[in-house]
């Protein structure tokens, strides 16, 4: 028997190192400890000792399921260590690897354009306001003088909601809703950037657009502090050579009104195809601001005066960033985009 055991133990010890993983440790654990494994079976032998060695017996039987198991679990625990060490170092983070590359967005012309007219107003002293983009008829059309059946209507192309509610098709709703406010207070000197929308849509026009109002309300406000107003503002904005020319008009909530052409900044005034051969490009509607719609918004006519202007944000854009179609301003194209980073 002592023998048996001696050999036994031999074998377990050669093979203990000879295993190479986890799996071939748990075939060895079978074919030593399992229904049939050769220490199970030996242990089974007992019943055929003589009583007087059964307990010598049991206890060498013991002694040699210990010594298993104590083999058993430093091999495992040898091979977990390997399995931990070799995972960490496939997770290992390369840190001296380039990064991806961080995709930045870039300010939208349309937010830019409002940017630069903000801070061009605001240096003179404008207040920003805001007006809702969803209006009703009374603030949009009867409070601007356009009373119902105007045929001035018609020329906006206006989307209702219903019969009292409307996208708003110009900024200028936003004249009356700040006379409303101010209540005969002065002076007034705000601009209002944000969208219009009309059922318009080609290569010049979008069913959504973007225009800036001013207005200006005080006592004594006359026509030259009107052009006074815009030939800095063109100027300011599209360069010092900038020639300002205006031409009479019409708009239900200004009179006198007028129509505010630049000398085309692409040829310099000669005529080319950005100007229609004319030198002149149109840039916005102005006026002195109508005395109805002074009286409507709760200002005595024969005390205040005031002028009010309108431009198209989009248009500006278009100038100012040599942008040749208003639809690539609300593709959201990505490349288009990318042409505006920050560096200048
Ligand atoms: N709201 C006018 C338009 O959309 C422009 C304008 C604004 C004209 C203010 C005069 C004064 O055409």
């Amino acid at each position: 028997m002592d023998e048996k055991l001696k050999q036994i133990k031999e074998e377990l010890t050669k093979k203990f190192e000879q295993v190479k993983n986890m799996q071939e440790l748990n075939d060895l654990k079978v074919a030593y400890q399992g229904k049939k494994g050769i220490i199970t079976e030996l242990a089974a032998g007992i019943k055929d000792v003589a009583a007087e060695h059964k307990k010598e017996f049991g206890m060498q039987m013991n002694e040699l399921k210990n010594e298993f198991n104590e083999k058993f679990e430093t091999a495992k625990a040898k091979f977990e260590e390997q399995r931990i060490l070799a995972k960490l170092k496939e997770d290992t983070i390369d840190v001296s690897l380039p990064s991806d590359k961080i995709q930045m967005g870039s300010k939208h012309p349309f937010n830019r354009i409002i940017e630069e007219v903000e801070d061009l107003f605001v240096s003179m002293g404008y207040d920003v306001v805001d007006g809702p983009e969803l209006e009703d008829d009374e603030h949009c059309f009867r409070l601007l003088n356009y009373y119902v059946g105007h045929p001035a209507r018609d020329a906006q192309d206006t989307f209702y909601i219903d019969e009292e509610y409307l996208l708003r098709t110009q900024t200028s709703s936003a004249q009356s809703r700040i006379m409303q406010a101010n209540k005969e207070k002065s002076p007034i000197r705000v601009i209002c950037p944000g969208k219009t929308y009309r059922r318009d849509d080609d290569a010049t026009h979008s069913h959504q657009f973007g225009q800036v109002e001013g207005l200006v309300i005080d006592k004594d406000i006359s026509l030259a502090d009107l052009k006074g107003t815009l030939e800095i503002f063109a100027k300011r904005l599209l360069g010092d050579d900038t020639k300002v020319r205006f031409r009479p008009s019409y708009f239900p909530f200004t009179t006198p009104s007028c129509e505010v052409d630049v000398s085309c900044f692409k040829c310099g005034g000669k005529g080319c195809s950005l100007c229609k051969g004319t030198g002149w490009i149109e840039l916005l509607g102005a006026g002195m601001v109508h005395p109805n719609v002074l009286r409507m918004g709760g200002y005595d006519p024969d005390k205040f005066t005031g002028f009010a202007f309108g431009t198209g944000l989009d248009r500006l854009a278009m100038f100012r960033y040599n942008i040749p179609d208003i639809r690539l301003i609300y593709g959201n194209d990505i490349r288009f985009l990318k042409q505006f980073d920050e560096a200048e």
